[in-house]
């Protein structure tokens, strides 16, 4: 029966986290690092998942249990895009057999939940000849993502589908690729899994009774992502590091740096860079650093000193895209 791989990239933030989630901008890169989804109809009438990654084995159910019940954690993103899909579309599936396999660890931050989330929904368009375009496959994987984790932007969404370089505004208001040739980033593995809900809960808890404040410092934030984008498109990385750097002190104050993330990102500055700061909700994950390149092996070998892992990804990646 009708079978087809599908892959999807994975992401950074480069500005403007924690304030997206409240209508402001952001600008995300789509990575090199892909997410791959094996779909194939079949007539066994049970939905089964493999997805390693995520330590999910033979999972398997009746094809019209999914969606329902206990979903175990590693199985929820693509189970309820599966149910989100045919419910949607008015459509059944005789039987449904998946597989994933991801290029990176899902420890790093990329977002492999939302690029698998995506994978499945453009399988699913294909295999059930529902032509979805980019937009559609954005709402329907949005829609699952806050289904299960209850907030976020949908940025990592955005990327995955549309992939490139994005200037986007909470829940897709605004989705527009931003024409940038090169970014000289440099990324730095922290080693410690961060839990993007936990953190945005940290934020709002900690400014409770400080709402003027959080208000305005998600207002720079804002400036910052515009002058950001600016900066970038005429490729002035000197600038875009200083911008890296007074986005990175206001993250700090909303509390969600921790002290490995700030030696990584003061060693990589120590050591050459224009500017880094960390990428996504903080408390581990990643750091990004712009350096010349002739400063590069330098900020490198400096993240490395603070503790940090080197990943090496190219931005810019393509977006959902049809593999076999
Ligand atoms: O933790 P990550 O890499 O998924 O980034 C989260 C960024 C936030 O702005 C805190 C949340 C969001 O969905 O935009």
């Amino acid at each position: 029966m009708k079978k087809i791989t599908v892959s999807a990239p994975g992401k950074l933030m480069l500005f403007g986290e924690h304030a997206v989630v409240y209508g402001h901008p952001c600008i995300v890169t789509a990575v090199d690092s892909r997410m791959f989804v094996t779909a194939e109809v079949t007539s066994s009438g049970s939905f089964e998942l493999n997805a390693p990654d995520v330590q999910i084995k033979d999972y398997i159910k009746p094809t019209n249990e999914i969606g329902n019940g206990e979903i175990p954690k590693g199985a929820q993103f693509i189970e309820v895009a599966i149910k989100n899909v045919l419910e949607k579309y008015k459509k059944k599936l005789t039987g449904f057999s998946v597989v994933t396999r991801s290029e990176f660890s899902s420890k790093f931050g990329f977002g492999s939940s939302s690029a698998s989330t995506v994978c499945i929904v453009k399988a699913l368009s294909e295999l059930l000849s529902l032509k979805l375009s980019s937009r559609e496959i954005f709402d329907i994987s949005f829609k699952t993502v806050l289904e299960i984790q209850g907030k976020g932007s949908g940025f990592d969404v955005a990327a995955a589908v549309y992939g490139g370089t994005l200037y986007f505004v909470t829940g897709g208001k605004v989705i527009k690729p931003l024409k940038i040739k090169t970014l000289p980033l440099i990324v730095g593995y922290s080693g410690i899994k961060a839990d993007t809900v936990k953190l945005i809960n940290k934020v709002s808890r900690k400014f409770d009774k400080k709402q003027k404040r959080l208000n305005q410092i998600y207002d720079d934030i804002e400036e910052i992502v515009e002058r950001g984008r600016a900066f970038m498109l005429s490729e002035k990385w000197e600038e875009v590091g200083i911008l890296m750097d007074a986005n990175q002190k206001l993250l700090k104050e909303l509390g969600v740096s921790i002290e490995k993330l700030d030696n990584m990102i003061y060693s990589a500055s120590k050591s050459g860079a224009y500017g880094a700061k960390l990428s996504g909700a903080g408390g581990g994950d990643c750091i990004i650093a712009l350096a010349p390149n002739s400063k590069r092996k330098a900020v490198e070998s400096g993240i490395e000193k603070a503790g940090g892992t080197i990943l090496s990804v190219r931005t810019n990646a393509r977006g959902v895209k049809v593999e076999k």
